[in-house]
């Protein structure tokens, strides 16, 4: 068996800012209020003509460019997100055709806020079997197209951006190895959190565009108990699985979904709120993308160092969760 580690990564934020005075001016809400429950001050918002592929060109482009690859050294593209260019082909297809690198196989992942982790787990299997030598995982997202604007509940929270990681055949001396991942899903908690329409069960037509059946749809209350649950015990699972103490965990990575939601989950943990990586302020829930987001940007600002071991855990739509270690 070989390991893998992460030998590149890398990140992009549309342009366009989405402030939480822009949000006053569209529906009943307050920066304060925002701020106070959610820690979001603003979220990018892509460009009428980038959609997600565009997103997730630019971060797989930077991963590449931070691992020293060519995209031709790719044996395999993973591509997370709920909001593909459109259902059929996937976005890794049209990613791998923006990349230039003909006959690498491609495809989506759907698992909503926790598709880059089942990502990273496939890519990690992939690697260690010996199947492939690089693999591409992308988690990108361009959410606002699927929220009503109209709807205080959720159009606050989202936005979209993208994130990659390149994951490699390790070297004997090698940093950045991907330890273990963790990952489950509880279906039956699936109605709390969806897109009902747009697919077989409701096709697009007039009807349900008029009822916005294409709008996500939250309860946000029920999320927010079982995300904390759920995150917090697929850490200790993995902690205790692996042996390693939370003293010994240098940066905890969440899903950024909401600041209090990290709070409640550090807490949980007894793991200092200092050291969790927290970029909620700046992009919202990004959903796929924010673990890859959050983590390069700690990577760029100087927090998160080669050798330093972290701890990712998500959880999202589905309710799918789980959690990864990574000594960097
Ligand atoms: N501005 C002002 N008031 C609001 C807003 C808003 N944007 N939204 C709701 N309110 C009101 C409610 O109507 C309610 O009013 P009431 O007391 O008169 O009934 C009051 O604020 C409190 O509402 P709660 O729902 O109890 O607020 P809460 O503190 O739970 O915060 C929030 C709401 C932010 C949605 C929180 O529940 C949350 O973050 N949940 C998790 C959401 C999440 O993570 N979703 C994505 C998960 S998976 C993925 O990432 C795709």
């Amino acid at each position: 068996m070989y390991r893998s580690r992460v030998s590149g990564c890398g990140s992009y934020l549309p342009e366009k800012v989405l402030s939480n005075a822009d949000l006053e001016k569209l529906v009943d809400t307050s920066d304060q209020w925002i701020r106070e429950r959610t820690g979001m001050e603003r979220r990018h918002i892509a460009a009428s003509n980038e959609c997600t592929s565009d997103l997730g060109l630019v971060a797989a482009q930077r991963a590449l460019t931070a691992a020293g690859l060519e995209a031709s050294a790719l044996d395999l593209i993973i591509f997370a997100t709920v909001s593909p260019d459109q259902i059929m082909p996937s976005t890794a297809c049209v990613l791998q055709q923006k990349l230039g690198c003909p006959g690498v196989p491609a495809f989506d992942l759907s698992a909503a806020c926790s598709g880059f982790l089942y990502g990273l787990s496939l890519a990690d299997q992939a690697v260690r079997t010996g199947w492939a030598k690089n693999v591409l995982v992308v988690g990108a997202e361009v959410l606002h197209n699927f929220i009503n604007y109209k709807d205080r509940e959720t159009c606050i929270l989202f936005g979209d951006a993208a994130g990659a990681f390149v994951l490699s055949r390790a070297e004997t001396d090698s940093t950045g190895l991907l330890q273990d991942s963790f990952l489950r899903a509880e279906g039956a908690l699936s109605d709390l959190l969806d897109i009902p329409g747009g697919g077989s069960k409701r096709p697009p037509n007039p009807e349900s565009f008029n009822q916005g059946d294409h709008f996500l749809r939250m309860k946000g209350r029920e999320i927010f108990k079982h995300a904390v649950r759920v995150m917090s015990s697929s850490c200790e699972l993995i902690l205790e699985r692996n042996k390693i103490s939370i003293q010994d965990v240098d940066w905890l990575v969440p899903h950024q979904a909401n600041k209090r939601i990290m709070e409640a989950v550090a807490e949980k943990l007894a793991f200092p709120l200092t050291k969790v990586v927290n970029v909620v302020h700046e992009m919202g829930n990004t959903s796929a993308a924010t673990i890859p987001v959050a983590f390069d940007m700690a990577v760029q600002d100087g927090r998160l160092k080669r050798g330093d071991q972290v701890l990712m855990t998500a959880f999202g739509a589905g309710l799918t969760a789980g959690s990864l270690l990574l000594r960097y």
